[in-house]
């Protein structure tokens, strides 16, 4: 006998429609999950939403023999972005092999080799330009942070430098913001209230993307490189199955959707800071590494080093665990028998039951907190993801970059810039909390980001 999912009480006709704050679903998600645990859902006007917030649940509808990624809701919407790109390409979209097979060997862990002078060398200028900030050294964790990702993802994926870390921020961190956060909010919407009061918005933000994207395919054709890089695939390369390129537009859809996938990688990196404030024992630890590793202000780091930094990465990965940065992803039953068969689809062995056709999202914040795996789980602790300790991690919880052939098609760029940045912070700066009592809290839409924290960034120490 399978037992009911839990839901919220809700009010009549109306559902859940309160226990979703459309402004932060992602922290009502996460206070949902606190409270009924590995699954819970909500019903809005009719129509169910499941959330999986274990890690036992989790690990079972990543399995692609039974489960795929759902294309629907913000996914869909930012659809009006980017089209059948990576991220938002349906299932049956042949697109999405096309695309996958041309632009994944350009961010595979030996192409990316190549760009990390570039990524350490970006590094090097925010961390110049902070030390000669001298007592107006108060700075946005994630504003920095999200200026730095833009410049290294432009430059080591396109070839150009923008040039954003300092002036008027980059119009395509704007243009990001309110694609996203028009692509969540829509779905909450009546249609008519999108397309008369918010349509300007997204129009606009969509624009200000594409004018971006466009731009990069102008420089480059106005500058011909020898450079092997994800700019030079999208242009030239063909499908080696199928011998297909992209189209003009597939080209502008995958140019924009990598800085905002690439955007979830500052967001890690705030976070991170905030947990290495509330715990200097880590800090201490990390620099002992870096300085044996690198040597203090004396030997060049290099990408060779990064291997050899397993604490460095211990903190990225408990980051990625304790940030959610990337909060969740969304997943669907495989039609069964063609579709014919629509009997309720079982999961935990029975002990639940959804419809054939049930979304449902993974919450992360609930699945990487899970207290059936880790010991005081909320606790910042790098040690559990190093060496054997992580490798006995259940899969479940290592679903920070999403599954199966949707997983993040940038994961190596995002470890390696989240290592070699952090490396370069911690070698070179002390941080200290502009407010001593900072709590932290997180908002965002495709990611999370700490809000209004705010440190001070100075030389370090000697
Ligand atoms: C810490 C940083 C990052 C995290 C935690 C992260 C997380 C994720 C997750 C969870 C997914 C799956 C989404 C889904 O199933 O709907 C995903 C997909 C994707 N990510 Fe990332 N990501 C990060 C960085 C990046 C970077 C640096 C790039 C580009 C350079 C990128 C590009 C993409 C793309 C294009 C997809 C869609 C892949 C597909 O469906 O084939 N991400 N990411």
């Amino acid at each position: 006998m399978s037992q009911p999912i839990p839901q919220p009480p809700g009010v009549p006709l109306l559902g859940n429609i309160f226990d979703v704050d459309p402004n932060n679903t992602w922290a009502s998600l996460k206070k949902l999950s606190e409270k009924y645990g590995e699954i819970f859902q909500i019903k809005v006007l009719g129509h169910t939403v499941v959330f999986v917030a274990g890690a036992a649940l989790a690990e079972e509808i990543c399995d692609e023999k039974r489960f795929r990624k759902y294309v629907g809701g913000p996914i869909v919407e930012i659809r009006y972005a980017v089209h059948d790109a990576l991220f938002t390409a349906f299932d049956h979209e042949a697109s999405w092999g096309i695309a996958h097979r041309i632009i994944a060997p350009t961010l595979s862990p030996q192409a990316l080799v190549e760009h990390f002078t570039e990524m350490r060398d970006v590094a090097s200028e925010l961390i110049v330009k902070w030390k000669a900030l001298g007592n107006k050294n108060e700075v946005s964790a994630v504003g920095q942070l999200n200026r730095l990702n833009l410049e290294a993802t432009v430059l080591t994926l396109y070839g150009k430098k923008l040039n954003c870390l300092e002036g008027p921020e980059h119009p395509m961190l704007k243009g990001m913001e309110d694609s996203t956060s028009e692509a969540m909010k829509r779905p909450t919407r009546p249609g008519l209230l999108n397309w008369l009061v918010y349509g300007s918005k997204f129009k606009t933000g969509t624009k200000t993307m594409r004018t971006f994207a466009k731009e990069m395919v102008t420089h480059r054709k106005e500058n011909p490189t020898p450079r092997q890089d994800l700019l030079a695939a999208l242009l030239n390369a063909k499908d080696p199955d199928t011998g297909t390129a992209l189209t003009e537009s597939q080209v502008i859809d995958e140019i924009v959707s990598m800085p905002i996938g690439s955007s979830t990688a500052p967001a890690l990196l705030a976070t991170a800071i905030y947990f290495l404030l509330r715990n200097p024992e880590v800090i201490t630890r990390a620099r002992e590494e870096l300085d044996s590793v690198i040597g203090q202000g004396t030997g060049e780091f290099t990408h060779a080093h990064l291997a050899q930094l397993p604490y460095i990465e211990g903190i990225v990965r408990e980051s990625l665990r304790l940030s959610f940065a990337a909060p969740g992803f969304n997943i669907e039953p495989i039609p069964r028998a063609g579709g014919k068969d629509k009997s309720p689809v079982l999961l935990g062995g029975g002990k639940y039951q959804v419809a054939h056709n049930q979304a449902m999202i993974v919450v992360l914040a609930g699945v990487n907190r899970d207290p059936a795996v880790f010991e005081e789980p909320l606790a910042f602790r790098p040690e559990r993801m190093m060496g054997a300790a992580f490798e006995a991690l259940p899969a479940g919880v290592k679903k920070w970059f999403g599954n199966g052939k949707r997983e993040c098609i940038g994961k190596h760029w995002a470890w390696q810039w989240s290592m070699t940045t952090l490396a370069k912070l911690l070698m070179e700066v002390d941080f200290e909390m502009v407010d001593p009592d900072y709590k932290l809290e997180q908002d965002g839409w495709f990611n999370l980001r700490p809000v209004d924290f705010n440190v001070r960034v100075k030389p370090r120490a000697s």
